[in-house]
């Protein structure tokens, strides 16, 4: 299995970050292909917990080679200090251990200060976004109007783009009465950053190409999840790129025919961070012990999540829409000592019994979630080392998942650290 892609099924948040790094052990490359610093994975090691938003899971293994792919929008400070952190914890973050598309797009200030101003002057009708800058960003290489990390390294080209360009974001910011930004030092720092960056800079696309080719192992890392797709989310209450299974070839520069299998990582239970729909969200007792044990508290902003009951009608949809053909279970350790466990597996519309996801905004705010009820368990599964130790009520819950969805689960997540999962196949062992 040379090539893999590793993708939310929900709203984000499905523990991704512990499968990558599980998995990687085998990978030769760890490739992020769309969103920015919007994301985080926290990782547990020896005990010590490290929370990245750049850089792939995969950094922690000294065999694998960690790609940020031109899908990516790179604020380059927070790039610069993941670096430099990870240096100062005595790792090698060097070129040979570190590549970044020279087409990956750059967060500039006035992104970041136009999220933030229009999430404030928005107020009841924000979307809830992480305010780094992710949205304007996209907006600006789409409109051709971006900065690509290989435009930081050509600074006099830079300047004279830059000048015109901020003309038009501190009109703009004035507008949303926002703090304007000084030209001097924007451009500054920039040709700092490009300076900084310049020898991680390639061209991502043929490195892939090449190790493809030699049959080296690639995993792609999917930020966010399925439903904040841009396209296939619930908008707007989304991210702004496409965080399906689909863009890694684009967000990398891999053709189709390149990727051989897509994992899709599924929450025991449900989570969301941000406004928008939520059919089988708790706000009681249950919804609180999830946050609680689960530690459901942004890794990017801290603010606590929505949780909810699994929703398996988006599960199936997210197999559907990223091809999925293997599953990774993470946090089943959270749903321990509840007396009864419920599954959604259909919804109800105005009467009717329905199976998907309407596209509508309206419709959605109508859907009642249709549960199948199952038992509990009572014991601590964290430290069970073989599938056949789980508690019967635990098994009954995993087949009844892989029978709704026709997936197979291939690791199944039971607590924070590494060792805590259950490895069923690995992906790359075939
Ligand atoms: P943005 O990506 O910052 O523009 O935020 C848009 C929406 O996506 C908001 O609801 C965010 O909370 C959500 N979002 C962005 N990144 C993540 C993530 O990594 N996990 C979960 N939600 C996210």
């Amino acid at each position: 299995m040379p090539a893999l892609v590793v993708v939310g099924t929900q709203w984000g948040d499905e523990g991704k970050g512990k499968i990558v790094d599980v998995l990687t052990e085998k990978a030769d490359f760890v490739v992020r292909f769309q969103g920015g610093n919007n994301a985080g994975h926290t990782l547990v090691i020896n005990q010590k917990k490290y929370i990245f938003h750049l850089i792939p899971s995969g950094i922690f293994w000294p065999q694998t080679v960690c790609i940020i792919g031109n899908g990516v929008v790179v604020d380059p400070e927070v790039l610069i200090n993941e670096i430099e952190k990870l240096k100062n914890e005595g790792l090698k973050v060097d070129s040979t251990k570190l590549l970044i598309s020279e087409k990956a797009h750059t967060i500039m200030p006035y992104h970041k200060a136009l999220d933030m101003a229009r999430e404030k002057k928005a107020k009841q009708d924000k979307i809830g976004t992480t305010c780094r800058g992710i949205g304007p960003c996209y907006e600006d290489k789409v409109a051709r109007k971006g900065f690509r990390l290989i435009d930081l390294t050509y600074p006099e080209i830079f300047k004279e783009k830059l000048k015109a360009i901020l003309e038009e974001k501190n009109f703009l910011l004035k507008y949303l009465d926002a703090d304007t930004i000084e030209f001097e030092d924007v451009y500054n720092k920039y040709t700092k950053y490009g300076e900084y960056l310049k020898p991680y800079l390639t061209d991502v696309s043929l490195v892939l190409w090449k190790a493809k080719k030699e049959g080296k192992k690639i995993l792609f890392e999917g930020a966010q999840g399925t439903f904040l797709d841009i396209d296939h989310g619930t908008y707007p209450y989304v991210t702004s790129s496409n965080t399906l299974a689909g863009n890694a070839c684009c967000g990398a520069g891999l053709g189709p025919s390149e990727i051989d299998m897509v994992l899709g990582v599924v929450k025991a239970y449900t989570t969301r961070v941000g406004e928008g729909p939520f059919p089988t969200e708790l706000k009681d007792e249950i919804g609180n012990h999830l946050r609680d044990r689960g530690n459901e508290f942004g890794s990017t902003t801290g603010r606590p999540r929505r949780c909810g009951w699994l929703d398996l009608v988006l599960v199936k949809t997210a197999v559907r829409l990223n091809s999925i053909k293997a599953l990774a279970l993470t946090k089943l350790d959270i749903l321990s000592g509840l007396e009864k466990i419920k599954i959604c597996v259909a919804y109800e519309y105005e009467g009717k019994i329905i199976d998907y996801l309407p596209a509508s905004l309206i419709e959605m705010s109508k859907l009642k979630p249709i549960y199948k009820e199952l038992p509990g368990w009572k014991k601590d599964i964290k430290n069970i080392k073989k599938f056949e130790d789980l508690p019967e009520e635990t098994k009954i819950y995993l087949k009844t998942i892989e029978e709704y969805l026709e997936v197979p689960f291939y690791l199944i997540s039971i607590g924070p650290e590494r060792e805590n999962c259950l490895i069923l196949k690995n992906p790359f062992e075939n």
